[in-house]
């Protein structure tokens, strides 16, 4: 018998494509969305009127700054504030501002998976913000966690804004927030955004706009794949499809095949064939209530310090310690 030969891959990339299209049903991570134009169409999705999530925290966090920043600066005379998933860094130059102004001492570690969006907001820190210390690391949260273990006597304060914790599954979220605790002190703290359940209609329009930046922003998976592994998607053969079951709060997102089709990944020597209306699963955007947020701190022995909300209760902050 002939034994196929193994693909050897380049990166977890390529193994991760490759074992989301061989799989049924298919899958792609929504991590790899984030390339430049992928983070282009992050931005224009904030920019969007149905897209309330970050008007919501920039809401919270400008209402807020002064009772917020005084719990970050408690008993201490010096922080490090490291961010997950940073991007553009919009929300948190809130809080850096008003901490510059309060003359606090304090370095800012933005972590992000692009390179891109890190050089970006460097940048505008340098030009915004000159005076603080910054300090950017590229990797995903997981790889980052590592490296964020060290230690010289100031207080951690660590930020994952923009329900970012709404692209993990439960079990995932549980896991994620242990090892964030496993790097935390007793005086740290862990301040983060969970988009809350509210009418499913308002969710649905979030996550599938009239313009078709959403769309864009998920077909933005396989213009990659087009460019980075070679391969030859018709963008427009496949539909964005976005469902949310108010029972669980999971908004999932799609890309479905309009036809049956045969696509060829050059890069993978490999061809996924596409059974008309097949779909690829892409993405999840969990949304969360006070039982939830409490239930997922327990599970990770972490406890709810306190919490803020916008005016309309559609997003929550929650500032979480470790439990005594
Ligand atoms: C960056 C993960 C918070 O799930 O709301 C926006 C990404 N996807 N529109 C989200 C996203 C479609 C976003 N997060």
């Amino acid at each position: 018998m002939q034994e196929k030969p193994a693909v050897i891959f380049e990166s977890i990339f390529e193994q991760e494509v490759f074992n989301g299209l061989t799989a049924f049903p298919k899958h792609l991570s929504s991590k790899y969305f984030y390339d430049e134009k992928g983070d282009k169409l992050f931005q224009d999705i904030m920019a969007m009127p149905e897209y309330y999530l970050t008007d919501c925290e920039f809401e919270i966090l400008s209402e807020h700054k002064a009772e917020i920043t005084a719990l970050f600066t408690k008993d201490t005379h010096k922080i490090n504030i490291i961010e997950l998933g940073a991007g553009d860094g919009k929300k948190t130059k809130i809080l850096l501002r008003y901490l510059v102004e309060q003359g606090i001492n304090f370095v800012y570690s933005p972590i992000d998976i692009s390179q891109n969006a890190l050089d970006l907001l460097e940048r505008s820190v340098k030009e915004e913000l000159p005076e603080i210390e910054i300090n950017p690391l590229q990797g995903t949260y997981f790889e980052t966690l590592e490296t964020l273990n060290h230690r010289n006597g100031t207080k951690n304060v660590i930020l994952f804004l923009g329900s970012n914790i709404g692209n993990l599954l439960h079990p995932q979220a549980v896991d994620f927030l242990k090892s964030i605790r496993k790097l935390m002190y007793p005086e740290d703290l862990l301040f983060m955004g969970f988009d809350q359940k509210k009418n499913p209609q308002t969710i649905l329009d979030a996550y599938n706009d009239a313009a078709g930046i959403t769309a864009a922003f998920n077909k933005n998976v396989l213009v990659r794949l087009n460019s980075e592994l070679e391969a030859n998607f018709e963008i427009d053969q496949f539909l964005h499809w976005e469902v949310y079951d108010p029972e669980t709060g999971t908004a999932k997102s799609y890309l479905v095949s309009k036809k049956e089709q045969q696509v060829f990944i050059k890069k993978l020597d490999l061809s996924i064939e596409f059974k008309a209306w097949e779909t690829i699963h892409t993405e999840i955007s969990q949304k969360y209530d006070d039982k939830i947020v409490n239930w997922l701190a327990e599970e990770a022995d972490l406890e709810v310090l306190t919490e803020f909300s916008d005016s309309r209760q559609f997003y929550k902050d929650y500032i979480f310690k470790k439990s005594t």
